[in-house]
């Protein structure tokens, strides 16, 4: 199977964080914003074994800043390591302030995808090719990560 570079399937989500996902504060709620960054990672994912895939971990989410309302988010979704099947995706989501133009980290996190057939069983995926030197040190903090998580499944 060939290799794919991570700027193939990189991929940028951008909206308008809207009063009907607000929550009692009056800011984002957090799980709206799992499932936006969720979808992200699966959009680079799919890009990259060009297949289904399911989400199968996630991994570190961070919440970092409350989103306001009115605000433009970002989801910045690339694959970060790629196993036999499975692909890690690192979801970083910035706020836009649209009137003043600063822009804040909020979140992040790891997403991890399994690649499936019509029948749900994992298949193969393309082997990711490393261009740079963040993407190298991310494949390698990758690929620890993923037997973190297969130790602590058991
Ligand atoms: C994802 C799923 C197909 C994996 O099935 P499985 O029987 O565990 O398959 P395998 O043991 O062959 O593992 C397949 C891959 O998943 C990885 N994996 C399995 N469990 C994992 C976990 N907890 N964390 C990270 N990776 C995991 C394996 O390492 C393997 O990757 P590799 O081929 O790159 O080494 C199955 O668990 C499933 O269908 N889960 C439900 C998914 C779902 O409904 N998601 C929400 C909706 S999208």
């Amino acid at each position: 199977m060939t290799s794919k570079t991570v700027s193939a399937s990189r991929v940028t989500v951008t909206l308008f964080a809207q009063p009907e996902h607000a929550n009692f504060h009056g800011t984002m709620h957090g799980g709206h914003i799992v499932k936006l960054a969720d979808e992200a990672g699966a959009m680079a994912a799919m890009r990259h074994a060009r297949n289904s895939v399911v989400t199968v971990f996630i991994d570190s989410m961070t919440f970092d800043r409350p989103v306001r309302m009115g605000h433009i988010l970002h989801f910045h979704a690339e694959v970060s390591y790629v196993g036999r099947t499975s692909i890690e995706t690192w979801v970083q989501v910035l706020a836009e302030n649209p009137l003043s133009g600063t822009t804040e980290a909020t979140n992040s996190a790891y997403f991890v995808y399994v690649a499936v057939d019509e029948n749900g069983k994992p298949v193969p995926v393309p082997s990711l090719e490393l261009e740079t030197p963040e993407e190298e040190a991310r494949f390698m903090a990758g690929k620890k990560r993923q037997e973190y998580r297969l130790k602590a499944r058991g």
